[in-house]
């Protein structure tokens, strides 16, 4: 029923909970491998909400194998190869380039997170993609047979069941057979994002708005990032620093210029502008909460699996979080294609070893590059400036996970098999 080059239908049914870029991602990749789909959404309509969001190489990939998105996405990508690095008091330390690795491995994606994810959404939308707004799913099940869930008072069964509704994710209590409570990282985010017209006219904040830039300023304990996008016509500016106060989790919680001010006491002044032109409205304070990594991502029966951040929520400073969901969502629907409908299950677990050790490794490099930047010893920086530049690890990104999943599967089916002793 779609133009799309979809392979033949496989008969499995798959009800996906949650349309973030876990949900959609894995949305589209069963569409494309012939699995069919249903799309269960809590929220009633689908707003273009958050700000700056990052794709590593991996999962531009993914965006390009989808046809016309990639198109689409030119347009409000932020685009520059290089990221110019100071101290807080605004000393120039550094400039790392991005561009060989964009030669060798590919283009990065750093966008407007509402912006992109319209962009996909109607992707799904177009080839056909049951989704299902205001669908707030309450509960979770599975037999022998298949899996389901409750939403809105009615059940629904499928095949298998992926949750993906984010870190507040109730799939995950099902699949642990415990609640398991975020705990705070001590650490907050100021956010905002915003026109530039005002930083255009300041002689201090002009230079980053003339074109798209990329900056970073480091303190201890906290650093400030800006970039702009759309030819400088945008900015988005993330502050990290320091907070216990409590764990509210939501991309809506506003904050506070004065608060913001008050962590920046002595900074560069051009920092400081930028934070004085920034909208109140457009200001927001997230609080960063932290997990564990989870003993397991699927369920006793292994017809529930959990996908995304339900699975591993990130510290931003990974760079990963969204690139990781997608690469859930890839897997797993070459696992189901692997696997055909009388082995499902084999399919859900051959996803989890698949993905696991890849995960955390790569959740572990957010705490390291947050630490090496709020913890730098500026002696050694002074003497080495290359010590600030992010670690570019080829191993996360030059990294096609679809390719990955088809090469794996015989291979880790094979060791699961000897496990239980098949
Ligand atoms: C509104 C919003 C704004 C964000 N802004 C940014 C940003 O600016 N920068 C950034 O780096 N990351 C942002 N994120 C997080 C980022 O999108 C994720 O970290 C990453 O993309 C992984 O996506 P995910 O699909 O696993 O989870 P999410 O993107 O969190 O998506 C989960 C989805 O599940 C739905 N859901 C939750 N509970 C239920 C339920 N009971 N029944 C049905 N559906 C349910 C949610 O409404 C949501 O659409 C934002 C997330 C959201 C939801
Ligand atoms: C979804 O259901 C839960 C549990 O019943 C409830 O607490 C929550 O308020 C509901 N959310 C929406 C948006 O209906
Ligand atoms: C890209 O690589 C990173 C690092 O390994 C990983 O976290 C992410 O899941 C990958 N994304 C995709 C889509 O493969």
């Amino acid at each position: 029923m779609t133009a799309y080059p979809n392979q033949p239908p496989t008969g499995i049914k798959v009800i996906i909970v949650g349309a973030g870029f876990g949900g959609l991602t894995a949305a589209i990749e069963c569409d494309r491998k012939g699995h069919s789909v249903t799309v269960f959404e809590k929220v009633a309509d689908l707003k273009p909400l958050g700000d700056i969001i990052s794709f590593g190489q991996n999962s531009s990939r993914i965006f390009q194998k989808w046809p016309g998105v990639w198109e689409e996405i030119q347009p409000i990508m932020h685009q520059t190869d290089k990221f110019h690095y100071h101290d807080w008091q605004g000393r120039f330390v550094t400039t790392q380039s991005f561009a060989e690795e964009h030669a060798a491995w590919g283009p990065r994606v750093n966008c407007h997170r509402g912006e992109l994810h319209q962009i996909v959404y109607r992707h799904a939308l177009a080839r056909g993609i049951d989704i299902r707004l205001g669908q707030n799913v309450t509960n979770y099940f599975e037999d022998d047979e298949g899996a389901g869930i409750e939403a809105n008072g009615e059940t629904h069964r499928a095949d298998l069941v992926l949750a993906g509704e984010g870190v507040r994710s109730r799939g995950r209590k099902i699949v642990l057979g415990f609640e398991d409570p975020p705990q705070p990282s001590g650490y907050a985010v100021y956010r905002a994002w915003f026109a530039t017209d005002e930083l255009a006219k300041n002689d201090l904040t002009k230079h980053l708005v003339d074109g798209d830039t990329h900056n970073g300023w480091m303190g201890q304990d906290i650093h400030f990032l800006t970039a702009a996008v759309k030819n400088g016509k945008e900015m988005s500016w993330v502050c990290t620093h320091k907070d216990e106060a409590d764990i509210e989790e939501s991309w809506q919680f506003p904050g506070n210029k004065e608060d913001v001010l008050k962590c920046l006491e002595g900074w560069d002044p051009v920092v400081l502008e930028v934070v004085k032109a920034t909208p109140p409205d457009r200001l927001f304070d997230f609080k960063l909460v932290y997990r564990d990594p989870l003993p397991t991502f699927i369920s006793p029966k292994a017809r529930i699996a959990l996908i995304g951040d339900a699975a591993h929520p990130f510290l931003p400073t990974s760079i990963q979080g969204a690139s990781q969901s997608m690469e859930d969502g890839v897997t797993m629907a070459v696992c189901l294609e692997k696997a055909g409908k009388e082995h499902i299950t084999d399919a859900v677990r051959v996803y989890e070893k698949i993905r696991y050790e890849r995960v955390h490794k790569v959740q572990a490099t957010g705490v390291s590059t947050r630490d090496g930047w709020h913890k730098a010893d500026w002696d050694a920086i002074w003497k080495n400036p290359e010590g600030l530049h992010l670690k570019r690890e080829e191993w996360i990104l030059n990294f096609d996970c679809e390719e990955h999943a088809a090469s794996e599967y015989p291979k880790v089916l094979q060791e699961l098999k000897e496990k239980k002793g098949e």
